[in-house]
């Protein structure tokens, strides 16, 4: 039977309680995390979120009625014990904060009862996720998701203390409002009033802030939720939170100094963690060219390097034709793994077949000699030019790809990263972190077949290459004022200068292939108030939940999140997205032509 706590006051968390208060009363409360019953003596870990207590029930200090009830305690019980607190009589666990003590019960309240949890709470839980995430209730009490959760906290509050003695003013931006491009589906909000109209929930506050810019607000920060409707991954959510901010009257280095500073000293408070600054920076191209990526793990090295000079000529048509037809061929080289069995690099071969590259060519430098896959088609110079470009030493083992620029450095920065994971070469404890700078402008979109903004319309070229910033000009040629920072090979936020001047950005609308029209009907709004005089302005948005993920080293950024989304964007524990009543349709003016299950094929 459930018993209130009328009259009881919780003088202090379970872990909270140190040697100073030996001797002292204290009442706490909390989940009932095991009991052990010795015939005379009873033993309850009782757990809360700063940790456990060891409570000891004997039956002459807590007297007979309670001793009895302490007998009916089960795991997750919830409990209000008094008692005092005294050094342990049992052996000291030296795994527990307060493992030398333990609290002498003279009072017990049984505040309620639990049924059988279907999974042990416990650290680093064996349970497979998608039962922990069906009853998250009880895995959010499990200490590890209840510590991120709690950094997570901290984080978000060192942030706001750290923007607002920065000069920073911290205002909210809407939820229901016109759709921005951030490049992914938007989630919709049908309107009641105007049926058939719709708001859309922000992917970011970027044209928001932009318009609070506009209005003097000088410096803006904001914790804000953004919701994009796209494919899942594991460092990826539909609805997550930005670390988002603008600025007025900077330029890049502005923004790049604030947050080096603020990314310091969150890892200095949280963590303890000395981070030098200013941080490393990379242009962009040189990330794909010696990374294949434009978030290079810079932890390990095995950088790319371009072979393609090298065997233009050779007889080996696979990179041979793929020079010709303008492609590239890239190697890395894997230290010391000159005897990778055939097995392990025939597994390699299928994982950059996984990318699109068509297999993996490769030379062994052993103690007696090398060793390469395509022997046969090329000479002993081409061999002998190949391993020193590679700057191969005995034992090392070189791999080769070949194909279109773009894919064969995605795929061997890939494979480069594979293969760092395989053979450990990743220190855990290091952060490295990088900004990656001088990004393209436009990216061209096969699907669309047309150039698309790749950071977004509103960012500002580099001066120099303003020049050929017109529809007729080659668009891939302009590097963009954007800037991604990025830890351990993750991106953790990105931003830009933007545009403050009407004719660059209605070129680059043009650009883009709007008419004049279409970007008016779009982004009227932010045009219109450009009119009025605009200041020049830059900022960066964070994922939050990044940050915390990559700071606390987890692979998965639903360990950050309360109540994470799964896969396909669905919410096991509530069961969200669900069916709505039929009258709510009919307010809103919807009618809906296909559930889901039914075929799409008719
Ligand atoms: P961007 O689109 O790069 O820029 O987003 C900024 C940061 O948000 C995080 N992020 C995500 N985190 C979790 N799940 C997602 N689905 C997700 N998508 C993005 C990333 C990313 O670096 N308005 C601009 C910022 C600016 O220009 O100021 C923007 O949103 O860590
Ligand atoms: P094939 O011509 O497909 O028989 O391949 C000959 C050898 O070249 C095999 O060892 C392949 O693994 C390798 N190879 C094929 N395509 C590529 C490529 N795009 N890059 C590197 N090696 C390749």
């Amino acid at each position: 039977m459930a018993e209130s706590m009328k009259g009881l006051k919780r003088t202090c968390r379970c872990a909270e309680v140190t040697e100073e208060m030996i001797g002292s009363t204290v009442t706490l409360m909390g989940w009932t995390q095991k009991r052990r019953n010795l015939g005379s003596l009873i033993f309850v870990d009782l757990r809360d979120r700063s940790g456990l207590m060891q409570i000891l029930f004997d039956e002459t200090a807590v007297g007979s009625a309670n001793f009895e009830k302490a007998g009916t305690i089960r795991s997750e019980y919830v409990l209000a014990v008094t008692g005092v607190v005294q050094k342990r009589g049992g052996a000291v666990n030296e795994k527990l904060r307060t493992g030398t003590m333990e609290l002498l019960a003279t009072n017990l309240r049984i505040l309620s009862e639990s049924d059988t949890p279907p999974f042990p709470i416990e650290e680093d839980s064996q349970t497979r996720e998608e039962v922990r995430l069906k009853n998250r209730t009880l895995d959010l009490r499990r200490p590890d998701i209840q510590r991120n959760l709690m950094v997570k906290s901290r984080v978000a509050q060192l942030s706001r203390d750290f923007m607002a003695a920065e000069g920073f003013l911290e205002i909210e931006t809407p939820m229901l409002g016109k759709s921005t491009p951030e490049g992914a589906r938007d989630y919709l909000v049908p309107s009641r009033i105007y049926p058939g109209s719709f708001f859309a929930l922000p992917q970011s506050p970027q044209l928001y802030k932009q318009l609070l810019m506009a209005a003097g607000y000088d410096r803006y920060f904001q914790l804000a939720r953004c919701f994009r409707d796209e494919d899942l991954r594991a460092d990826r959510q539909p609805e997550f939170t930005q670390m988002d901010m603008e600025l007025s009257f900077v330029d890049v280095e502005d923004v790049l100094d604030v947050n080096e500073r603020l990314l310091q000293h969150l890892w200095k408070e949280v963590l303890g963690v000395d981070v030098q600054i200013p941080f490393r920076r990379m242009k962009w191209i040189d990330a794909m060219n010696r990374y294949g990526s434009d978030k290079p793990d810079l932890r390990f090295g095995m950088e790319l390097v371009d072979v393609s000079e090298i065997v233009k000529d050779s007889g080996f048509g696979v990179f041979a034709n793929c020079v010709k037809e303008g492609g590239s061929v890239r190697g890395i080289n894997v230290k010391g793994q000159a005897d990778m069995p055939r097995k392990k690099i025939d597994a390699l071969t299928d994982f950059v077949k996984g990318y699109g590259m068509k297999g993996l060519a490769y030379i062994q430098v052993k103690e007696d000699g090398t060793k390469c896959s395509f022997q046969k088609f090329v000479t002993e110079e081409e061999i002998q030019a190949l391993t020193e470009a590679m700057g191969a030493e005995k034992g090392d083992l070189l791999l080769f790809g070949a194909d279109r620029f773009k894919l064969v450095c995605e795929t061997m920065g890939a494979l480069r990263c594979e293969l760092a994971r395989r053979l450990d070469l990743i220190d855990p404890d290091r952060f490295e972190f990088l900004w990656v700078v001088e990004f393209p402008q436009f990216e061209w979109s096969e699907e669309e077949q047309r150039f698309q903004a790749m950071h977004h319309p509103f960012t500002m070229p580099m001066e120099e290459d303003l020049q050929y910033l017109a529809p007729d000009q080659d668009l891939s040629k302009i590097r963009a004022k954007a800037y991604d920072i990025v830890l351990n090979g993750t991106e953790i936020g990105g931003g830009s200068v933007r545009i403050h001047q009407a004719d660059i950005q209605e070129k680059m609308f043009e650009c883009l292939g709007f008419t004049k029209e279409q970007a008016q009907e779009q982004f009227s709004f932010l045009l219109n108030a450009f009119r009025y005089g605009v200041p020049p302005h830059a900022g960066l948005a964070y994922g939050l939940d990044r940050v915390v993920m990559l700071m606390l080293g987890l692979d998965s950024i639903r360990d950050v999140i309360a109540f994470p989304k799964v896969k396909d964007s669905s919410d096991l524990m509530t069961e969200a997205p669900g069916e709505v009543d039929a009258k709510q349709l009919e307010e809103l003016g919807i009618e809906i032509s296909q559930k889901s299950g039914e075929s799409t094929e008719s």
